[in-house]
Formats: C-alpha cells, sequence, structure tokens
C-alpha cells in the first residue's frame, strides 16, 4: 500500500516527527542521505507505519500520489541540492514540505523554483525541539494555499494541542510566511530569555537572593500572569544542584551565550524593513558581547557600583510587574514586525492565528498568548499590541514600576539592556517629542535634506547660513 507521507532526515527532529505520525496512523517512509542514520533509527525504535529506503527513488515512489515529502534536514546549501536532486524525480502536483530553520528569503525563491516544474513548496517553521517533534510541536506552514488542505491533516494531527483543543499548527500565508513566523518567533525568544537572564541578575545582585530562594520565586511567579514555559525552566534551572562538584550548576555554567543566527535574521529584516525591535536587538547584542573578551579587561579597569534593597520582597514584586510589562514590549514589537512585513510581502497575516499556534508546543508558549490571539481576534488590523486596551491598561500601570527597576540597575551598573529598551520603547512612542524636529534641522544645516514645516506640511529647506 502507497505510503501517506515521506521524511528525509533522520537525525533528532526528522525521526520523532515520523514517529509522531506513525503514531496518528500515517503510513511513513523515511530516508537519509547516509544509510546509517536510517539503519539505526529504524533498528532502535522500531515502529509499524514506518518503512525505511534506502535510495531516493524508491522512497518517492513509496508515495501516494500527490507524493508529500518533508524535508528535516540542515537549512542552506543541503535543503538546496535536495530539492534539485528531487525536482528530477517528483511530478507536477507533489509536494515538497520544508520544516528545518531556513532564510524565508530562500524558501521564497525554492518556491518559485518548485512552481516551475508544477511541485509545490511549503516553507514550515517548527518550534518545539526534541520534545515537541515527538509529542507536538507547534507548527507554522507556509507555501501554496491550495496544496495545504492536501497536508493539513498530517499536521493538524502531530501538533500540540492548546488547552482549548485546537491543534497548534494554523496556515500562515504564501511562500516564505511560515518561515518567517518562525523566525520572528524565534527572536521573540531570544527577548524573552534575556529578560528572565536580566531579572535573575537584578534578583541576585540587588534583591541578593540566593539561588533557590530566586528558584522559589520564579516558582511563584509562575503560578499567575507570567505563567510559562520559559519561567518554569528558569525555576528549574536555578534550583538544580551540580553532580560534578558541589554547589549549583548554574554557577558552574560559563557566562558567554551562543547562537545559531535566526534571532540575528530578525533584526537585520526588522532594519531592512524599518521596524523597531530594539528588544531582540538587545538580547542578540547581549549575546555577542557575552563573548567579547575585552569582558575581562574592562572588569578589572572599571569600577563595580554597588546597588542592594534591604526591602527585598517589596523589590521582587516590583520586578516581577516590570517583567511582564516589558514582556509585552518584545511581543509587542515582533508583532509589529509581522504587521510591516504581512503587508510589504502580502501575506495577509492573521495575527490571532499566529498568536494561537504559540500556545502550546513550542519555547515561547505562555498562557499570555491567549491575551494576544483575543487582541488580534477583537482588532485584527490593530497596529500595535500596545494600543489594545488590555495592554494599554497594563503598560499604563506597570511603566512606574519599569522605570525604578531600570532605575535600580542603573545605579547598581547591572546590565539589563532588554528592560532598558522595553522602557525606551515606551518612552519614545509616548513622549510629546522625540527630537526629531532637531535631527531634521541638523540635515537640512548641512545636506539640505529638507523638512516637513508644522504649521503648513510643506517640505522647505532652510537659508541657514544667511547670516
Ligand atoms: C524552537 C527553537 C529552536 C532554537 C532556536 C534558537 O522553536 O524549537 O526556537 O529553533 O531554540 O534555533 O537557537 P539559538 O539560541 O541557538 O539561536
Amino acid at each position: 500500500m502507497a505510503q501517506d507521507i515521506g521524511v528525509i532526515g533522520m537525525a533528532v527532529m526528522g525521526s520523532n516527527l515520523a514517529l509522531n505520525m506513525a503514531d496518528h496512523g500515517f503510513r511513513v517512509s523515511v530516508y537519509n542521505y547516509t544509510p546509517d542514520l536510517t539503519k539505526q533509527f529504524t533498528a532502535e525504535r522500531p515502529h509499524e507505519n514506518i518503512t525505511p529506503y534506502y535510495d531516493l527513488k524508491g522512497f518517492v515512489d513509496s508515495l501516494e500520489k500527490p507524493r508529500k515529502v518533508m524535508l528535516m534536514i540542515m537549512a542552506g546549501a543541503p535543503v538546496g541540492s535536495m530539492v534539485l536532486q528531487l525536482l528530477d524525480i517528483l511530478e507536477p502536483g507533489d509536494i515538497i514540505i520544508d520544516g528545518g530553520n531556513s532564510f524565508f528569503g530562500d524558501t521564497r525563491r525554492r518556491c518559485i523554483q518548485c512552481k516551475e516544474k508544477g511541485v509545490l513548496f511549503f516553507g514550515m517553521g517548527i518550534s518545539g525541539g526534541e520534545e515537541g517533534a515527538r509529542k507536538g510541536p507547534s507548527i507554522m506552514p507556509g507555501g501554496d494555499a491550495s496544496a495545504y488542505e492536501a497536508i493539513r491533516p498530517v499536521y493538524e494531527a502531530i501538533a500540540a494541542k492548546a488547552d482549548d483543543g485546537r491543534p497548534c499548527c494554523a496556515y500562515i500565508g504564501e511562500n516564505g510566511a511560515g518561515h518567517f513566523v518562525k523566525m520572528v518567533h524565534n527572536g521573540i525568544e531570544y527577548a524573552d530569555m534575556q529578560l528572565i537572564a536580566e531579572t535573575y541578575l537584578l534578583l541576585k545582585y540587588v534583591g541578593r537572593f540566593t539561588n533557590q530562594e530566586m528558584s522559589e520565586i520564579l516558582r511563584s511567579w509562575n503560578q499567575g500572569e507570567l505563567k510559562s514555559f520559559l519561567i518554569g525552566a528558569a525555576a528549574d534551572i536555578l534550583a538544580e544542584h551540580d553532580d560534578v562538584a558541589a554547589g549549583y550548576i548554574i554557577d558552574k555554567i560559563v557566562d558567554k551565550a551562543g547562537q545559531k543566527g535566526t534571532g540575528r535574521w530578525t533584526c537585520m529584516e526588522a532594519m531592512r524593513l524599518g521596524v523597531n525591535v530594539s528588544m531582540i536587538d538587545a538580547a542578540c547584542n547581549t549575546r555577542i558581547s557575552s563573548n567579547d573578551s575585552g569582558r575581562i579587561t574592562a572588569r578589572r579597569a572599571m569600577a563595580q557600583p554597588e546597588c542592594s534593597r534591604a526591602d527585598k520582597e517589596a523589590f521582587a514584586e516590583m520586578v516581577r510587574k516590570s517583567l511582564y510589562t516589558a514582556k509585552i514590549i518584545a511581543y509587542a514589537q515582533g508583532f509589529s514586525l509581522y504587521h510591516t512585513a504581512s503587508d510589504a510581502y502580502g501575506w495577509h497575516l492573521n495575527f490571532s492565528d499566529i498568536a494561537s499556534v504559540f500556545r502550546a508546543g513550542c519555547i515561547i508558549q505562555a498562557d499570555f498568548l491567549n491575551k494576544i490571539a483575543e487582541a488580534f481576534q477583537h482588532n485584527p488590523s490593530l497596529e500595535n499590541l500596545m494600543f489594545d486596551e488590555f495592554f494599554l491598561m497594563r503598560i499604563n500601570d506597570g511603566t512606574d514600576n519599569l522605570r525604578h527597576t531600570v532605575s535600580a540597575a542603573a545605579l547598581g551598573g547591572i546590565p539589563v539592556p532588554a528592560y532598558m529598551s522595553a522602557l525606551e520603547y515606551i518612552d519614545i512612542f509616548r513622549s510629546r517629542s522625540v527630537g526629531a524636529n532637531l535631527i531634521q534641522g541638523l540635515r537640512d544645516y548641512f545636506g539640505a535634506h529638507t523638512f516637513e514645516r508644522v504649521d503648513t506640511g510643506e517640505a522647505v529647506h532652510h537659508d541657514w547660513k544667511r547670516h
């Protein structure tokens, strides 16, 4: 009997997704560029619905038409080369689904490349890591709308289910839309993690809480409006004892962060489209600077201010409120990038669906996403999440706390660039002036770039040097 779907790439994500599909009753063909991984996978984790293939033609021939071939291989050149090989074998109407973290610009190009041969290409953002792939990830498919119905049953079945039972999988839009949404999801993930790391620094160096106390604080926050996978994970990490030497594992981890590049892509794309995602920029830059050897020189050469608070409990509560406010801004920035990109690329993104898809399965899953989904459901063209009634009220309530938290950090010399960027973003929007009138004056003074007059709205040049 013909197989329902084929998965290429038997590393961690591919093999777990194949098992997830097989568990849901789909007959899955699997193939890997080198046979060793396929052999190991089928020997160690056999499944009655999974059939291994060791040649690409045999793998493709095993599939029911229109064939559905999912790529779970490394983004970049490997995807490009596999698409070329498949285009020689597949027939018009067949579907290729790229489930890796490919750059959305590559996906846009591949959609056109495949369409020339009548093959349909999907760029599918998948979030959830190994466990998500096996038990239910968050899925963001982008590609030809007419082909979505053919793949929908598989992906809705294997996706994570939110508390209301809805699958965390929704058609995102044409061509690169799915990979774009996943890329910005990762950017938001960077900002979210950076805020939690800064919260840790504030509680540790200003609040003077111990690891165990900080873990308990985060655990209690995880019962309320901040409830999320990442807060729970941070609470677990802070309480974890080292099994190699005495003490906590958090104190044994080198203070340098890695990154694979999707956060950086988000910042570059935001800059290109002219969207302020300062909190994602702050998160990326802090990861970059964490690896800068100049930190050692600076630590020796520069004074470290001290700042501690006697009112520890009140301080922790102020930080909690600030974290919630800053988190709203991180998501407001990410969703305003979605808004601009949707117009620029003609994707007609449904922001409520996007927030709903993030509610389970992925790293940024949080109760908070229900509120975002509601805000965009209420007003699908909401320009900035900050202007939704609920979030505006929360920002107005929380900004003073955020201001005091950022002041405490500044006085104590604690680097909190994401908190600071959140406050700065609020102040830029609400302030009566951002000084752009003087910038325009300077531009016109030096280069006769003209400026717009307040009274007439005209673009004029002023003769600055007439006296
Ligand atoms: C996911 C994650 C996953 C990973 C990113 C970021 O949704 O499953 O986003 O894709 O966390 O690749 O990784 P880096 O922190 O290494 O850039």
